[in-house]
């Protein structure tokens, strides 16, 4: 199984949706099923680490997101991955007018796995420390609901 998480940037959502859903797999010994990975819609930030106020805030609850580096959504990403996880609906519309006209893959919102349709994670990047905070919120949340989703599909196809 494989998984994708797309944001603008790729340098404050989606790589800490990356490392909380890694290490959340690592703690239930499921990593070596899922393959994880992020990106960005833009290509603003490609080849940098995330954003210190994002790495900062993952720090404090253990995760260590020092090592990825940005990278922009690809054409061949929709034929590889089974999940392409929006962080809001900008991302989701750019994403979905990128996609090939034959996708096997999901595309959609990663908090709707969460009990939380049609909500978005919230860009922080132009706003106060607060908004971090929030997003780990958002994103353990979300982390939770998505590990429930490939739980049930990986017992449905072991
Ligand atoms: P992200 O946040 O999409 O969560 O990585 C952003 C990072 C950079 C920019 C916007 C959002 N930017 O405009 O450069």
């Amino acid at each position: 199984m494989r998984v994708l998480f797309v944001c603008l940037g790729n340098i404050c959502r989606s790589p800490t949706a990356e490392g909380v859903f890694r290490r959340l797999l690592e703690e239930r010994g499921l990593a070596h099923r899922v393959e994880v990975d992020s990106c960005g819609i833009g290509d603003w930030h490609v080849g940098k680490a995330p954003d210190p106020r994002t790495r900062e805030a993952a720090a404090r609850r253990g995760i260590d997101l020092s090592g990825l580096r940005a990278r922009q959504l690809a054409d061949a990403d929709f034929a590889h991955f089974d999940y392409l996880l929006a962080m809001d609906h900008d991302n989701l519309a750019a994403m979905r007018a990128r996609a090939p006209v034959e996708v096997d893959a999901h595309l959609g919102l990663f908090l709707e796995f969460a009990g939380l349709p049609d909500r978005a994670v919230p860009d922080p990047y132009f706003g106060g420390e607060q908004g971090f905070e929030e997003v780990l919120d958002l994103v353990e949340q979300g982390a939770r609901g998505l590990l429930a989703e490939l739980v049930r599909r990986l017992e449905a196809r072991p």
